[in-house]
């Protein structure tokens, strides 16, 4: 399945290989979205296929969904399972206190729920998305279409009451037209170079009439397993 990988891919697959090793048969499963996430999808498609593994997998996009089924894996809804044994997912960034930036791909709001309606998170990251300090990465805010450019504005005044280095907000597009998330939301993406208090933003954020959620996951990842372009993990 790895075949011939460049260090980036290497690093992602080594570390979605190792995930897969806390996963039990019986386990209801949740699925990340991403490129790391979806090696690891493939890789536990792999133990359904070859070792007959049972799961459940609830997947947090319509695109971890497609590929889940892809590969044999036996998808359900989070509102079926109710409760998860474990979420694997990929993070745009991860701090020394486990403290996450993610929604790159623009799934973050279902990786919220599910993540947290779970035991365990596991992020998988290769070791670029190892930060001091969160933030250099855009922080990626789910709005509501109605009145966007509203809540923007709002975001972005609310931003200057806030310890940030850079203000700067945009609208994620797809082409020439707003990129919709799953949930037929839009996403701005906050220009902030540093977050010093990411409770604070996180919390601040979700305050304002319009923003459905923000990619900040505070207190919710468990473990971090990083991989290295040369096949090294760590834990
Ligand atoms: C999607 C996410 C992804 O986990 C995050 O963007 C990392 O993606 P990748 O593994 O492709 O680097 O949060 O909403």
């Amino acid at each position: 399945m790895s075949g011939e990988l460049s260090p980036i891919d290497r690093a992602k697959f080594v570390a979605a290989k190792r995930a897969v090793d806390f996963v039990e048969d019986g386990m209801r499963v949740g699925l990340g979205t991403g490129s790391t996430a979806a090696w690891m999808v493939r890789c536990l498609g792999e133990l359904v296929r070859d070792e007959g593994l049972k799961i459940r997998g609830i997947p947090t996009s319509t695109r971890t969904a497609e590929l889940a089924r892809q590969v044999g894996i036996e998808v359900t809804s989070l509102d079926e399972a109710k409760w998860l044994d474990l979420t694997i997912d990929g993070a745009d960034e991860f701090d020394d206190e486990l403290n996450l930036i993610k929604g790159g791909g623009g799934a973050l709001l279902q990786e919220k729920i599910v993540a947290t309606a779970s035991d365990q998170m596991i992020v998988i990251a290769d070791v670029a998305k190892q930060v001091s300090n969160l933030g250099a990465f855009p922080l990626p805010v789910e709005v509501i279409p109605f009145g966007w450019q509203t809540t923007k504005a709002l975001v972005e005044e609310t931003l200057v009451s806030l310890d940030v280095l850079g203000r700067e907000t945009t609208l994620r597009m797809n082409g020439t037209s707003p990129f919709v998330t799953d949930e037929g939301n839009y996403i701005v993406d906050l220009h902030l170079n540093r977050i010093s208090n990411a409770r604070q933003m996180a919390l601040v954020m979700n305050q304002i009439p319009g923003v459905v959620e923000n990619g900040l996951f505070i207190d919710i990842c468990d473990v971090v397993i990083i991989g290295h372009g040369d096949g090294k993990v760590e834990i």
